[in-house]
């Protein structure tokens, strides 16, 4: 089949990858790629939010199956107008990707259908949110509704903190995606990400991560898209996945497909691993970045098949043994741009060194090809991933990768998996 990607980062640098590698896969297009997406995709220039000029493309090129990477475009509606024209999509419908664009959305559905999660309150103006905060105690938990590029989310620690931010919030700091916010209890405990595929009726889990937020080591300073990550999470043990399964993401499957709004697509959920057990913190209506990196450098099957599998609601058909991971670690450290996530420095050349390692695979995320040379062209750069038989191998693997490359005004954390080097050390 005839597949075109959407997207630039690393995150589709992985699944263009993977895509490639499918004996049922003919032909791959991405828009726009990289030069990492570039050895794999033939790029193409496309603007994902002219509808009729990618159906147009699809339709020239007999195009089998799109596959979506970033959530923009499917908030925007793009899985809706290609099914219209009869176009296959992994990604789900505009409806259903509220689950990740209103938080507000979220929230209502956990209610209506039990699922755990932190207590909260919708409020659409700046006195209903003030007034809110005496139902809450300290750290107060403030989301802006909408999408908002992983910044919308304020932890305030004290009462006047949390005044200021929904005074900013309410202000527009945020744009349209703070017309509504979100106060919510606080969750204390460990975080990961869980993945599961869907059609809309059957549900595959599909691997477990822990990402690395903040920019600075020890898990220090502003919040960014993620700046490592490893797969799988131990601390998502079988028993906890089994119970994410049936008390989040099948209800919420379930809940979506009676409510009229079927989910397909991959559903990404952030948890909260607390003392009564694992809880929704928010949905991802497509895969993460970093976190798809290390699950498409593990994952052993033909993706391109079960994405389209999802996208033809046949999902039921896939084998029981599927889906395969390696039964092995793999770890990602992102190498940015100096600035970032502030105003990254551009243009800075990367040499990327080499011959790595046989388990290491390096994805571009923001590059560009300058004069045949590749420069820095975004936040974040590069994502250096490798596998190990434990986190601590990976981890030392990849970083053995990122001291060969050349990259003077790039940097990156140190310490990527160090929670779970910490307890393999202590193990
Ligand atoms: P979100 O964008 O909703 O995933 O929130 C971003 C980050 O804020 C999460 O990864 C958590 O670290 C933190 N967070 C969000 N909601 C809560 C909560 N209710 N309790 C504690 N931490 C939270
Ligand atoms: N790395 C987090 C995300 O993709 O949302």
């Amino acid at each position: 089949m005839n597949i075109l990607l959407l997207g630039s980062g690393g995150r589709e640098h992985a699944l263009s990858w993977k895509l490639a590698q499918s004996p049922a896969c003919t032909r791959l297009y991405a828009a726009p790629g990289n030069p990492g997406i570039a050895e794999e995709a033939e790029c193409v220039a496309l603007d994902v939010t002219d509808h009729g000029a990618v159906i147009a493309f699809c339709e020239a090129e007999e195009i089998d199956l799109v596959v979506v990477g970033p959530e923009a475009p499917l908030v925007d509606g793009l899985s809706d107008s290609l099914r219209a024209a009869g176009v296959p999509v992994f990604g789900p419908s505009q409806a259903a990707a509220q689950l990740e664009g209103s938080k507000g959305f979220t929230k209502d559905l956990c209610a209506r259908a039990g699922i755990p999660t932190a207590g909260y309150v919708r409020t659409s103006s700046l006195a209903e949110a003030r007034a809110a905060l005496a139902r809450f105690a300290a750290p107060y938990v403030l989301k802006a509704d909408g999408l908002a590029a992983g910044k919308g989310v304020v932890i305030a620690e004290t009462l006047a903190k949390a005044e200021e931010t929904l005074a900013d919030m309410f202000g527009g700091a945020f744009g349209g995606a703070g017309a509504q916010v979100v106060i919510e209890e606080f969750m204390a405990g460990e975080e990961a990400s869980f993945f599961a595929l869907t059609d809309g009726t059957t549900i595959v889990p599909f691997g477990s991560a822990q990402d690395h937020k903040r920019v600075g080591d020890g898990d220090t300073g502003p919040n960014t898209g993620g700046m490592g990550a490893y797969s799988p999470a131990p601390v998502l043990t079988a028993d906890l996945q089994a119970r994410v399964m049936a008390e989040i993401i099948e209800p919420t499957v379930r809940t979506m497909r009676e409510e009229g709004n079927p989910y397909q697509g991959v559903l990404f959920a952030g948890l909260m691993l607390t003392a009564e057990g694992p809880k929704l913190i928010e949905y991802n209506a497509r895969f993460g970045d970093p976190e798809c990196q290390v699950l498409m450098m593990l994952l052993r099957d033909d993706l391109a098949w079960m994405m389209w599998l999802c996208a033809t609601g046949k999902l039921d058909e896939l084998d029981a043994r599927s889906p395969e991971f390696e039964a092995a670690f793999a770890l990602t450290v992102i190498m940015a741009a100096k600035g970032y996530p502030g105003t990254p420095e551009k243009g800075g050349a990367i040499d990327l060194g080499g011959p790595h390692h046989e388990w290491v695979k390096i994805f571009h995320a923001g590059t560009a090809l300058k004069d045949g040379t590749l420069v820095a062209n975004g936040g974040r750069v590069l994502a250096v991933t490798a596998m190990g038989r434990t986190v601590t191998e990976a981890q030392r693997i990849a970083y053995e990768a990122v001291d060969a490359i050349a990259f003077p005004t790039g940097f990156c954390r140190r310490d990527i998996g160090w929670r779970e080097v910490e307890r393999e050390a202590s193990a």
